[in-house]
């Protein structure tokens, strides 16, 4: 009885996996991104009649991935995303495997640019909303580190700036729990330009990566390039050669910069994970305050808080009465080990 219960329930639980036939159930409108995991359209979802974002992961790319963390039972995008609520988080619907066995992702659909574009443009949203964009990029990434995850993956293009010029983090792709385990050292997953020294020599890391590729997009915010300027082709052996000399001074290359924002953004960059500031929310105090300091009269259009709690209800509602049907639902299927 005990081994039915124990072994038996939760691997039948396990191989039970609901399967959604993506090309019946969504009417795919665009292509909205190219990954380099994953394919992501713009679609009208015919269950609930929503306009959303379907991310659909690349099978193979996903199972190397998941190799490498064999035996840590590590989280998925999907099973990490859903859990996060938070203005400056994509909201994450639903999650599952398509017919083809590939992990999807139902997201709410965010109308705008990824950060990079006002980043490579220094246009003047750039120049106008700077200090708001690191705030709610910070906003995000402090919530995240409190619901115990490390993201691995920060960096503009991880970020989309939407219509009311609000920060929305995107992409836990490469998520890991803030845990032992996962803060040995070993996966050098990432994006180079953005990874703190420690990882990429193979120490052990922390949450403090991600404070290091916070500040990394902090700095390019200001700046428009790399605080080494490393070419980002280099194999990553070759990029730690680079980050071993100290990086630019942010006040080299803009001289009028805040000395209090200039000198946060170089501690976030520090190589020595031990001199670089042990967590978000103190850059996200020192930034505020230069945001209260320096821009006393500025009125940015904020998302209206309970506005988006009340487009977050409907979310829930829809889903909520649509999962409770699913379980047996005609597209239940069974998850055929191959
Ligand atoms: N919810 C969304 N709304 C609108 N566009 C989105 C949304 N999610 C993702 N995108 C677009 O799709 C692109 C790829 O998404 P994402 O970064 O999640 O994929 P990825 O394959 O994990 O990417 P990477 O190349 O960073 O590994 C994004 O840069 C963005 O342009
Ligand atoms: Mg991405």
């Amino acid at each position: 009885m005990l081994l039915i219960k124990k072994i038996i329930v939760p691997f039948i639980k396990k191989v039970r996996l609901k399967k959604v036939n993506i090309d019946d159930r969504f009417i795919k409108e665009r292509q909205l991104g190219q990954g380099s995991m994953s394919e992501v359209w713009r679609c009208k979802d015919k269950l609930s009649g929503r306009i959303v974002a379907l991310k659909v992961l690349d099978r193979e790319k996903t199972e190397r991935l998941e190799a490498r963390f064999e035996g840590l039972n590590r989280p998925t995008e999907g099973e990490v995303a859903l859990k996060l609520r938070h203005p400056h988080i994509v909201r994450t619907l639903e999650h599952g495997f398509t017919t083809n066995y590939e992990q999807y992702l139902v997201m709410e659909y965010i109308n705008g640019v990824s950060l990079t574009l006002p980043v490579a443009l220094q246009n003047e949203l750039m120049q106008t909303h700077r200090l708001k964009f690191m705030v709610e990029m910070g906003e995000g990434l402090e919530y995240f580190h409190k619901q115990g995850w490390i993201h691995r993956d920060l960096c503009p293009r991880n970020v989309l700036v939407d219509k009311h010029n609000s920060i929305k983090l995107i992409d836990f792709g490469l998520v890991v729990p803030n845990t032992p385990p996962f803060r040995a050292p070993g996966n050098r997953t990432g994006t180079a330009s953005y990874m703190a020294p420690e990882l990429i020599k193979r120490m052990p890391t922390d949450q403090r990566i991600d404070v290091y590729s916070y500040a990394v997009s902090c700095f390019e915010m200001y700046t428009k390039r790399l605080p080494h300027d490393v070419d980002p082709t280099l194999t990553l052996d070759m990029v730690v050669q680079h980050i071993n000399r100290p990086p630019t001074d942010i006040r080299e290359l803009v001289p009028d910069i805040d000395d209090e924002v200039a000198s946060t953004i170089m501690k976030g960059i520090a190589a020595n994970p031990d001199e670089r500031w042990g967590s978000v929310s103190a850059m996200l105090q020192r930034f505020r305050a230069a945001q209260e300091r320096l821009e006393p009269e500025s009125e940015y259009e904020y998302v209206d808080d309970d506005e988006a709690a009340e487009a977050d209800d409907e979310y829930e509602y829809e889903y909520e009465e649509e999962e409770a049907e699913a379980d047996d639902d005609e597209w239940e299927y069974e998850y055929e080990d191959e």
